[in-house]
């Protein structure tokens, strides 16, 4: 553990332990990879303003997103498959999240289910929505986030249809996975990883099966989830699921300043400016190049977070600086989670806190909410 100093470490322990499919299925992004890789690259971009000889005692990085305490601004993305990366990977995740004190954010496309991650950790999380052409399932899934006390709706807005990733198409990755000699192969040879999947009956996606039409097993998901995204989500759409839910919701996948003033206008509680990591369109400027635009469109209208790209606290804190309220990691987590179960998110958590830490004494300030664009030396194209 002590060797384990930082994001990579992870991802290094990560790609040894877990089968190549799923390993591949987190580590890419869509056509190109050109957006994905620009999310982190961008990052490096913008350079950080040195403070010396002021008081630098005291330091906080609690925060608040949505009005919930959490203690430093970055929450768990929602994962579709966490549960393939790690036995049970949603309910590891979720407890290393509350344990901490930051929000977990549960897929859709999840494995483990709403019930699953509700009973083991006795703690509100938030549910991710992708809006499926089936109102009765989108009607009984939202039923079943409230029963199981989810604090927020997060809304994903960027995937009515999916982009397409080349190495899940190679890898022959799909729900459920189909079994070619290469990927037995390959599961049999990442026996840590097997072992603990043998363990566990969660091994499908609980969200879904038996509680969608026509998906009554295993075997039928996979058509299902390919014609079930909603090509026709639009605003009023939204505004239907929106009226239905009641509670606080969130608008995922904004990464254009039209778009969010539309979110702002709309009434969402936050916005998380995303491209998905990079897995949808590709060719689309990085999420923290949008930022600056997105916090300018719409002012104090509404909480804005951020997510794509982030692996390390001083990326959280560049994006702090710009002006987002929170931010989410995906990968990040994932790497830890893979590596090593629910210890491993816990160990991705403590890196970026104290990243953040460091780099905010260093740059002189105490407090994340006292982060602006005074810390910061920002490359010309990025105004
Ligand atoms: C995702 N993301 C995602 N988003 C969402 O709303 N629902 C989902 O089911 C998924 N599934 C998913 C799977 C995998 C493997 C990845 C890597 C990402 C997107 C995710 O919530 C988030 O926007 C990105 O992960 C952020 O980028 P970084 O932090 O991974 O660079």
């Amino acid at each position: 553990m002590a060797t384990i100093t930082n994001i990579e470490d992870l991802k290094r322990i990560y790609r040894r332990r877990v089968p190549k499919m799923f390993y591949d299925y987190a580590e890419s992004g869509s056509y190109t990879e050109q957006t994905f890789r620009e999310n982190c690259s961008d990052f490096s971009q913008i350079r950080l303003r040195q403070k010396v000889a002021v008081d630098m005692s005291n330091r906080s990085t609690q925060s608040s997103m949505i009005g919930e305490k959490v203690a430093m601004p970055v929450a768990l993305a929602p994962v579709g498959m966490t549960g393939m990366q790690c036995a049970d990977g949603e309910i590891k995740a979720a407890l290393a999240a509350k344990r901490f004190g930051v929000p977990f954010t549960l897929s859709t496309m999840s494995i483990c289910s709403i019930e699953d991650v509700a009973e083991a950790t006795q703690h509100p999380f938030w549910f991710q929505l992708y809006v499926m052409k089936d109102e009765d399932f989108v009607d009984a899934i939202i039923e079943r986030a409230r029963k199981a006390n989810c604090s927020a709706l997060v809304l994903t807005l960027d995937l009515q249809i999916l982009g397409q990733r080349h190495k899940d198409l190679k890898n022959g990755l799909s729900a459920p996975p189909k079994m070619t000699l290469p990927t037995i192969i390959n599961l049999a040879t990442k026996w840590g990883w097997g072992l603990e999947m043998l363990k566990t009956k969660r091994r499908s996606f609980g969200n879904i099966v038996g509680h969608a039409k026509n998906v009554g097993d295993v075997s039928s998901l996979s058509s299902w989830t390919a014609e079930q995204f909603d090509e026709k989500l639009d605003w009023g759409k939204i505004a239907r699921i929106r009226d239905q839910w009641g509670g606080k919701l969130i608008l995922k996948g904004i990464n254009d300043p039209d778009d969010a003033r539309l979110a702002a206008d709309f009434g969402a509680d936050a916005i998380i400016v995303s491209n998905h990591g990079g897995r949808q369109l590709d060719g689309t400027a990085s999420a923290i190049r949008m930022l600056p635009d997105i916090i300018r469109a719409v002012g104090n209208q509404v909480e804005v977070h951020m997510d794509s790209g982030i692996r390390s606290g001083q990326d959280v804190l560049k994006a702090l600086a710009l002006g987002a309220r929170g931010t989410f990691i995906g990968r990040a987590f994932i790497y830890g989670l893979g590596a090593m179960g629910e210890e491993g998110v816990t160990k991705a958590l403590e890196i970026i806190h104290k990243e953040l830490d460091v780099t905010m004494a260093l740059c002189g300030e105490r407090d994340v909410h006292n982060l602006g664009r005074h810390n910061l030396l920002i490359a010309q194209d990025f105004l």
